[in-house]
């Protein structure tokens, strides 16, 4: 691959690529409004500490995946690989716990991992993330999660589900971890050797492995549901409740446990027929990241949800609508005092909020009403010596061909009023 090609696991986009991501971060915005969440946005990379110490040292992100280099000065930086971290670091620099709590924030932003390219899988990804501070209930859990599945309602996907759990605080945590490895190690030479490294450091993550041997030894594996602290088992038990509530269905799932150190008790994920074993999102309390941060102690709750893979599941399930465009006047000009005066009524048609284009290429007459023809122009008119000198031009209607003779200065008042008269196409 040559150096000046985009590097491997990033894409362009652009055209109708755009539009739709347009489209759904249009869905977001207004969802986020509706929750009473708002939005922020922290640097695309952090000291390296950040992510080390809030994603943890043991992930996989924080050992093989992340973009680290050293700053002029000699400090590690590091690509912001997820938003939560940066998220948090902010929340205690910018003194939020004194704001009113809970905070209630989300984001769609890039994130950066160094991962084998593959479908839904890229280098560079972005997430619509949300984080709420302040909230210990699991009302919390409940609410972030219906953020998400009200998406997916919203958007009208099909065909997915959510699947929770609860891998505990630090008590059941403790608990579980040593029945866990027990369990383990009875056929620990039988597992990858992932799994191996893993027993050690983080047993939990032994129940992710996607390797199918290590997945039919952990058919008879504990249950971390069995292993709660009554707190803990109450809470989920919570969670649960409200999630009933809103009539939002889940599966318990006992294999899920994220892939970051940083999550409490609630885990869960979005998983869609279209995505195959690929999360579609996924999030989870992490009650100690702050503290972790130096921060005073504070409950936190949250998720992020891949925009690709989002888009790759409406694109299967031909579930996007990108909005109508608002109808084009084309203004073209024929000669300099023509091509002038033109650029004067496109600017003043595009001040009066009508779509505008005109001819930037010095084309023919001929050219530029092709040119109209191509960019779907619904009104055109060319601007010459003859119009400026009887200070009328012709308006066609490019879809029946009707001709209206109009004074050049009540242009604008013409395009405003077929503004108003339309109905489709669209303003
Ligand atoms: P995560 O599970 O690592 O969690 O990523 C969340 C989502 O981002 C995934 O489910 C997937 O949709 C998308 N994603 C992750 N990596 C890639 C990739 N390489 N290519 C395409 N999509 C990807 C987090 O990052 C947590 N910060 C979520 C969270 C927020 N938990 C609490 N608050």
């Amino acid at each position: 691959m040559s150096d000046t090609q985009a590097p491997k696991g990033t894409t362009d986009i652009f055209g109708k690529e755009a539009e739709k991501w347009r489209f759904v971060e249009d869905v977001i915005h207004e969802l986020c409004e509706d929750f009473g969440v708002q939005e922020i946005r922290t640097p695309m990379f952090e000291y390296t500490e950040v992510f080390k110490r809030g994603v943890g040292d043991t992930t996989d992100i924080v050992q093989k995946e992340m973009f680290t280099f050293l700053d002029n000065g000699g400090r590690s930086i590091t690509l912001r690989p997820e938003g939560t971290a940066g998220v948090a670091r902010a929340y205690i620099e910018n003194g939020m716990a004194s704001m009113t709590q809970p905070l209630k924030l989300y984001y769609i932003m890039p994130n950066f991992r160094a991962e084998k390219p593959q479908r839904g899988r890229s280098r560079q990804h972005t997430q619509f993330g949300l984080e709420y501070f302040g909230a210990p209930t699991p009302a919390a859990d409940a609410e972030v999660i219906s953020v998400a599945y009200e998406l997916y309602r919203r958007l009208n996907i099909e065909n997915y589900e959510v699947r929770i759990n609860s891998i505990g605080g630090h008590d059941s945590r403790v608990k579980f971890n040593s029945v866990l490895t027990a369990f383990i190690q009875t056929n620990l030479q039988r597992f990858c050797p992932l799994c191996q490294e893993r027993v050690a450091k983080n047993p939990l993550r032994v129940l992710d492995c996607k390797v199918e041997s290590c997945q039919r030894l952990l058919e008879d594996a504990p249950s971390v549901l069995d292993h709660l602290t009554p707190e803990d088992a109450e809470h989920f038990e919570g969670v649960k409740r409200n999630l009933d509530a809103m009539g939002i269905p889940y599966i318990v799932d006992s294999r899920i446990v994220r892939g970051l150190d940083y999550y409490t008790r609630t885990v869960f994920e979005f998983f869609c027929k279209d995505l195959g074993e690929m999360a579609g999102g996924g999030g989870g309390r992490y009650d100690n990241l702050i503290e972790s941060f130096g921060g005073v102690t504070t409950p936190a709750v949250g998720f992020g949800l891949g925009i690709e893979r989002l888009l790759m599941i409406l694109e299967a399930q031909k579930k996007i609508t990108i909005k109508p465009k608002r109808s084009i006047f084309y203004v073209g000009g024929i000669g300099d005092d023509g091509s002038l005066k033109a650029q004067q009524i496109a600017y003043s048609l595009r001040e009066a909020g009508i779509r505008t284009e005109g001819d930037l290429t010095a084309r023919s007459p001929k050219a530029q009403m092709k040119y109209a023809n191509n960019i779907g122009a619904a009104y055109s008119m060319l601007i010459g010596s003859d119009e400026i000198a009887s200070n009328k031009c012709t308006v066609k209607n490019m879809e029946t061909g009707e001709q209206t003779s109009v004074t050049l200065d009540a242009i604008v008042d013409y395009a405003v009023g077929l503004k108003r008269a339309e109905i489709n196409p669209v303003y």
